[in-house]
């Protein structure tokens, strides 16, 4: 199953997706993670996406695209993925869709989290990761709203959207969360498997 997350800065993406690629036992994909792991180890890309994600802009098209261009090629990639923070806006999701079906592929299901901005200002709070200062966060906010939203009314043209609530206990969302790809398993995704 090709399974994409979206949903707002501090949603609890990274946090439910550690469970349900167990569960579903597929990869994770996050290019935030990828992004952070190329940044730390400043590879010419890391220090490209430095300045954007330390003010909270997205990272070129064409670096973020290069990176998942060669993930999606690796073995444990073929039997499902969960993107994660990917794709970001409309490009990068007509990019994602024309890389899968070169290989016969489709994404299954967009699951979206949804949190309100206060909640994801109180979350991040506390964190502190360096783009979780305050004034980092209200841009993260802002560029999600303007350029990562209209992502939703694209996969729910395709009829492939499920949107859950992101509030409450991190188990209360896993269930809201499972339910949600059984439901759209049930409509023909594979689960697990392909
Ligand atoms: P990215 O790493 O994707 O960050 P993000 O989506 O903005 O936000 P987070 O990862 O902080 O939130 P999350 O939803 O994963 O929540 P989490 O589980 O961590 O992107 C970072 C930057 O990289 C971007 O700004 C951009 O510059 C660049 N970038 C990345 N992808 C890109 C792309 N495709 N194109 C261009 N640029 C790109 O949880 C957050 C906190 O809340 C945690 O402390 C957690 O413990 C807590 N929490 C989780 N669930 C709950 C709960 N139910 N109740 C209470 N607390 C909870
Ligand atoms: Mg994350």
């Amino acid at each position: 199953m090709r399974i994409v997350f979206v949903g707002p800065p501090g949603a609890g993406k990274g946090t439910q997706s550690q469970r349900l690629v167990e569960r579903l036992a597929i990869a994770h994909l996050s290019t935030g993670d990828m992004l952070r792991e190329a940044r730390q180890k400043q590879t010419k890309v890391g220090r490209l996406a430095e300045e954007y994600m330390a003010a909270g802009k997205l990272v070129p098209d064409e670096l973020v695209l290069a990176l998942v261009g060669e993930r999606i090629t690796s073995p444990d990639c073929a039997r499902g993925v969960l993107f994660d923070g990917f794709p970001r806006n409309v490009k990068q999701a007509e990019e994602l869709d024309a890389m899968l079906a070169e290989r016969r592929m489709a994404i299954d299901m967009a699951l979206e989290l949804a949190v309100d901005d206060e909640e994801v200002i109180r979350r991040l709070a506390g964190r502190g990761r360096p783009d979780d200062e305050p004034r980092v966060v209200a841009e993260r906010l802002k560029t999600y709203w303007g350029q990562t939203r209209p992502l939703l009314d694209y996969y729910r043209g395709r009829g492939i959207l499920e949107t859950v609530r992101g509030d409450g206990t991190i188990d209360q969302v896993f269930a809201r969360v499972l339910k949600a790809v059984d439901k759209r398993a049930g409509r023909g995704g594979a689960r697990g498997s392909e």
